[in-house]
């Protein structure tokens, strides 16, 4: 028998991104489900732990991920919840790849400045998939996650309930449309994390050393320009001004891949079904 990894995705076309670290970390087959609608999910989850009886069960497993990452969130916890023991198979879910990218950025930033408590983080782009893992998890680790939108700050408030409810932390959320505003943020501020959308540059070099202090950088956009000037996606804890350390995409990158091919062999080796706070766990020993 093969082991087949079975990949709902709410996108019409399931990530080649995800189906090929599937099948690189051990996966038989992926096959492929696009669009699938939270209605659909129960059906989709009994024909395939029923049809291969107990044993097959074993050698079956659910990936969901797509852009709709509370939807995908929410058919990963109905994929699981329609399961009938022994017929049992393990949920993997990255939506968009921000578990994963969430919990490598956090795990890459802890490292740099060992430890979150006290710790103030403004996460630009933190209404996104990405950002939102990250200010979650920076605020269940104890520091002050601060979401940061280019748009009012009530959408970032709003945000930041959600996110500050799931971690048990402290959240809040801010508005800076330009660099003066997020500069002027920077200055209560030790670590700077840009999750914005690719090919948005949100900090430059010369304010952030005009700020005088310590400080972290972190940017996950790895296609030019960099969302924090100055900052290359190779960058690893290296120093691109004085007081300032940064860490590049790429960093960052390779942390991500780990996370996701080690949980892909943990749901072929182990059964083990993953979310973010998996991701977190596998992510801070590979930082
Ligand atoms: N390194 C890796 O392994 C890896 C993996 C996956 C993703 N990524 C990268 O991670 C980043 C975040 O991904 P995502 O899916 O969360 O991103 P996203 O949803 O495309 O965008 C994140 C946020 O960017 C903000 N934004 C959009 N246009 C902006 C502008 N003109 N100025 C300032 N902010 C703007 C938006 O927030 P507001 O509208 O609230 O301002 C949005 O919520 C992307 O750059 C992506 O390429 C990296």
């Amino acid at each position: 028998m093969k082991n087949h990894l079975f990949f709902f995705s709410t996108d019409a076309h399931p990530s080649p991104f995800d189906i090929n670290i599937a099948l690189d970390s051990g996966f038989d087959t992926v096959i492929p489900y696009g669009a699938v609608k939270l209605e659909e999910t129960e059906g989709l989850t009994h024909d395939i732990i029923f049809s291969r009886g107990p044993k097959g069960a074993k050698l079956s497993a659910i990936f969901v991920g797509g852009s709709d990452v509370d939807l995908a969130s929410t058919i990963a916890e109905k994929a699981a919840s329609s399961m009938t023991p022994p017929f049992v198979v393990p949920v993997f879910a990255d939506p968009k790849g921000a578990y994963s990218t969430g919990a490598a950025l956090v795990a890459k930033v802890k490292k740099a400045v060992g430890g979150f408590t006290g710790k103030r983080a403004l996460i630009f782009g933190g209404t996104g998939p990405v950002g939102k893992v990250t200010a979650e998890l920076i605020a269940s680790e104890g520091g002050q996650a601060v979401i940061v939108t280019s748009r009012s700050r009530e959408a970032a408030r709003t945000v930041a309930e959600t996110v500050a409810g799931r971690s048990g932390g402290q959240v809040e959320g801010e508005s800076a449309t330009t660099m003066e505003e997020r500069l002027a943020l920077m200055r209560t501020a030790d670590i700077a994390i840009s999750t914005v959308k690719a090919g948005v540059q949100v900090l430059s070099l010369a304010g952030l050393e005009a700020l005088g202090k310590q400080i972290v950088v972190a940017d996950v956009n790895a296609v030019p320009p960099a969302g924090i000037e100055g900052l290359a996606p190779h960058d690893d804890m290296k120093q691109i001004a004085p007081k300032v350390t940064g860490i590049g995409a790429l960093a960052i990158g390779v942390v991500k891949y780990k996370v996701e091919a080690g949980l892909f062999r943990a749901l072929l080796e182990h059964g083990t079904s993953a979310g973010y706070k998996e991701c977190y766990e596998l992510a801070k020993t590979l930082a």
